[in-house]
């Protein structure tokens, strides 16, 4: 099967490229390189460099790309500069998922796999979190992978697209010569390890008080392999609708235990500073990932903190510099 990444130069959509070439898959990668590292595509896929939100030059490149399927990675996804350039989001989120959605439609494709996110339910009422729980998202990161959930399955009744929506919880870890740089870093793991190498003077702990074990706040973190495995699996069951899966491991680890995890696989100490919580972040989210289960048979085997960290570290030592740009 041939298949179109978009956001293929980015973290997750570089290791999907990777994967689905070693399993067999023709891949063309496709991405506007706005965050993504050309370096990251793995050779033996074909590369498309083209910006969503251009709709004619998506038509183009769609059609040209000749493939049975799309897995849609490509967007923006970091919280607070959603909230501080709400339009760009929409813009590249929603604006630039229908422009894509349309090539799709154009070019017959009947296969879509969508990149949502757990930050479509906001601040959850219980735990863990199912697929039918509420959906109100706090951010307009949240409100335009939601609203592209409802654009997709509108597209998929109307035009007879077969679609899977995953919302992922949070993704860590590196794959081989593959690994997470964005720019700026947000995410946990990376930013702990650049406190360790010394890019960052310290490691801030947000938020001390919540009612959690120990007051630190509790996520559930999904390597990348068994993320895009889901995606893998995905495809190989997409000959009807699959409607919408968590991924996650329903383990949930704080921030405190993060930080004594990162010590104990690095062998080094962590330079930690306590700060204050940062408006909208949940003091807890852990998925109930019972559907993925069930549907695609999916089951994460790379998902300990040891795992995530581990393979990390390792890129950070061979990459000091992250990707060239
Ligand atoms: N990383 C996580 O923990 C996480 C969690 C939940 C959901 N997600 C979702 O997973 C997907 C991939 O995340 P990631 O961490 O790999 O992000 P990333 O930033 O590494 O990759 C996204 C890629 O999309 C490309 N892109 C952005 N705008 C584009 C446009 N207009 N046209 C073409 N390409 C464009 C970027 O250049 C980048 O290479 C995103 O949709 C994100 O919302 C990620």
């Amino acid at each position: 099967m041939r298949v179109l990444v978009t956001g293929g130069a980015g973290y997750i959509g570089s290791v999907a490229v990777a994967m689905l070439l070693e399993r067999g898959y023709d891949v063309v990668a496709l991405d506007n390189l706005q965050r993504g590292h050309a370096d990251a595509v793995t050779e033996g896929a074909g590369f498309l460099q083209c910006d969503l939100r251009d709709a004619s030059a998506t038509l183009e490149a769609v059609s040209a790309a000749n493939v049975e399927a799309v897995l849609h990675f490509a967007a923006l996804h970091l919280v607070p500069e959603s909230v501080t350039q709400p339009a760009e989001y929409y813009r590249t989120n929603v604006v630039g998922g229908i422009n894509l959605l349309d090539a799709v439609r154009t070019a017959g494709i009947r296969k879509f796999v969508f990149s949502s996110t757990a930050a479509v339910y906001g601040e959850p009422e219980s735990l863990p979190i199912r697929e039918d729980s509420p959906t109100v998202p706090i951010n307009p990161y949240g409100a335009s992978k939601l609203m592209m959930e409802r654009i997709l399955a509108d597209f998929g009744q109307t035009y007879g697209i077969d679609y899977a929506i995953f919302r992922y919880f949070n993704v860590a870890g590196s794959r081989g010569r593959l690994g997470e740089d964005h720019r700026p870093e947000t995410h946990i793991i990376p930013v702990a390890l650049e406190a360790l190498t010394g890019k960052r003077e310290h490691f801030t702990v947000y938020g001390t008080n919540y009612s959690t074990e120990d007051g630190t706040a509790v996520r559930d973190y999904v390597h990348v392999i068994d993320l895009v495995d889901a995606h893998i699996l995905a495809l190989e069951h997409l000959d009807r609708t699959l409607g919408i899966m968590n991924l996650g491991t329903r383990y949930g680890f704080s921030v405190s235990q993060m930080v004594e995890a990162v010590e104990l696989t690095t062998d080094l100490r962590l330079p930690v500073v306590m700060g204050a919580r940062r408006p909208g972040d949940p003091p807890a989210l852990i998925a109930d990932a019972a559907r993925a289960r069930e549907i695609l048979g999916w089951e994460p085997s790379h998902s300990t903190l040891d795992q995530m960290i581990g393979s990390h570290w390792d890129w950070v030592q061979e990459h000091p510099a992250g990707y060239k740009r």
